[in-house]
């Protein structure tokens, strides 16, 4: 009898269980083969400017390659290429590239096997004083803005020394010749992934083999005003044909994220076509410490999509894109509404986003969610069944002991 109610609790958790990892999918097995390299193609007599560098991170899969292109030669930018080919190759006219940077002197070849290209970049860091504390660019009189910096005109440390060959990763740090950068810089670092899963920092976004994240931060750097506030201006460069919107979407677990429940993704499909073909995606959170702590958290908000007249200054860009290519941009601003801890507290700001091809990654419940979900669901139905096989026995007990019930 006891063996038959163990299988039974058993049972009753297995498909509890069972059906909760169903629901919800399980990890992915995809993954691709990661090289890094840097100035491909390179030789002498031709030389970058100092700290500029452009790295190139080759993500080989079964019939296809995902190509990311890291330039800080003007606004620091990252080109994401999907071809359907494992023998697509990155061609740069160096002469050209560092010259003028003329379209069409980096290009992916062959150029019939691309399917897909989108490029982020980072063109300004806004500064205002936000005196009457609404963490809101826009609701804030143009007076109080000081003169953006400017990406494009940034001084970067070498790109060299930073790449971590074997770790997928490389660190861009650099500013201004003023006196608000003497002792502080912007920095971003690039990881790429062979395949699925997270960062341990917060706000350890959950990557796979087809994306690659940057994170940002801005760190030391003088503020301007007595109640500075900063935001971040990036723009994204397609291919015509394609059209991009913002969606937020509710998380349903912030066991990576604490206290975030949102995720934020921009996403990229073709004009008249269902599906996404690529995303910038992130999470609403900004941290003010370098590491990231429940109470340095600081929630962030983006603009609306506008449409830029003119390709943004980054050199990787002006030599990819040949073909009349749309650039949209957004800012993302930091702080909350009456946050009474402004930039000045602890100079330190950082942010993070994933850019990929195909659909983003979806957050699913981990294994200690489902486990309390599987407990929560399945202890009320366990106490059900051993309460109900209770009474069966008693009942069987009172019938074959011969005693009737009296009346
Ligand atoms: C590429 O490989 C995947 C799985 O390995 C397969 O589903 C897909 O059809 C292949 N695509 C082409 C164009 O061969
Ligand atoms: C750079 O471009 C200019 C204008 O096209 C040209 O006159 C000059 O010769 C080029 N220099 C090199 C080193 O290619
Ligand atoms: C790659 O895509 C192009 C069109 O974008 C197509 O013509 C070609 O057949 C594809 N190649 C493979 C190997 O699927
Ligand atoms: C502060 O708020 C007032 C009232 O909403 C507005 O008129 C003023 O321009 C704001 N000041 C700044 C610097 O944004
Ligand atoms: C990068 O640095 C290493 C050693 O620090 C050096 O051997 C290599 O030539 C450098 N590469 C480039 C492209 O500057
Ligand atoms: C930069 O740091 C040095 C030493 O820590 C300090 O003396 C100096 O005042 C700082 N400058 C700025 C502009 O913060
Ligand atoms: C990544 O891209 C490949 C090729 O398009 C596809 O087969 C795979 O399912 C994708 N993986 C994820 C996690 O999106
Ligand atoms: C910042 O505050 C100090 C002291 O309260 C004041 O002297 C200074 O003028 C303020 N600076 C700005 C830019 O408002
Ligand atoms: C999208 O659809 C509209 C109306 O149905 C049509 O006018 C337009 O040409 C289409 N655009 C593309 C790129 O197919
Ligand atoms: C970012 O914010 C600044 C200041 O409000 C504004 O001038 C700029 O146009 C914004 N950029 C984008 C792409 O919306």
């Amino acid at each position: 009898m006891s063996t038959f109610t163990a299988n039974l609790i058993f049972s009753v958790l297995f498909v509890v269980f069972g059906a909760t990892r169903g629901f919800l999918g399980n990890g992915d097995k995809f993954r691709r083969k990661v090289s890094v390299e840097l100035n491909p193609g390179l030789t002498p007599p031709w030389v970058l400017p100092p700290g500029v560098g452009l790295v190139h991170v080759r993500g080989l899969g079964l019939n296809d390659t995902l190509h990311f292109l890291l330039c800080n030669a003007g606004a620091p930018a990252l080109l994401m290429v999907h071809t359907n080919s494992t023998q697509s190759v990155v061609q740069v006219d160096w002469p050209s590239f560092i010259n003028r940077s003329s379209a069409g002197s980096l290009k992916v070849e062959p150029q019939s096997s691309v399917q897909y290209s989108s490029a982020l970049v980072f063109t300004r860091v806004w500064e205002y004083d936000d005196v009457n504390n609404t963490a809101d660019p826009q609701q804030t009189a143009e007076s109080s803005f000081y003169p953006p910096y400017e990406l494009q005109n940034f001084l970067w440390s070498d790109l060299n020394e930073t790449l971590d060959q074997s770790g997928l990763t490389v660190k861009l740090c650099g500013g201004e010749r003023t006196e608000s950068f003497l002792n502080g810089s912007l920095c971003l670092q690039f990881s790429a992934f062979e395949s699925v899963g997270r960062d341990q920092p917060w706000p350890s976004l959950h990557h796979n083999a087809n994306s690659s994240q940057l994170h940002v931060w801005l760190n030391g750097v003088t503020p301007r005003g007595n109640h500075s506030r900063f935001a971040l201006e990036f723009q994204s460069v397609g291919d015509s044909g394609f059209q991009g919107r913002v969606d937020v979407h509710s998380s349903i677990d912030d066991e990576y994220t604490p206290s975030i429940f949102k995720v934020s993704q921009w996403v990229s499909s073709p004009v008249n076509q269902s599906g996404v073909w690529g995303y910038n995606q992130w999470k609403p959170v900004a941290y003010r410490k370098a590491v990231p702590v429940f109470e340095d958290a600081t929630p962030c908000k983006h603009s609306q999509l506008v449409s830029m007249k003119r390709i943004p200054q980054s050199r990787l860009v002006q030599a990819y894109f040949t073909e009349h290519p749309q650039t949209h941009g957004l800012n993302i601003s930091f702080g909350i509404d009456k946050d009474p801890v402004f930039y000045s507290d602890t100079k330190y700001i950082s942010w993070t986003v994933l850019v990929g091809m195909g659909e983003p990654p979806a957050d699913s419940f981990s294994t200690l969610i489902i486990i309390i979900i599987t407990v929560g669901l399945g202890t009320p139905l366990v106490i059900i069944i051993v309460g109900g096989v209770f009474v069966w026995i008693r009942k069987r007990r009172s019938h074959s002991s011969g005693y009737e019930p009296i009346n």
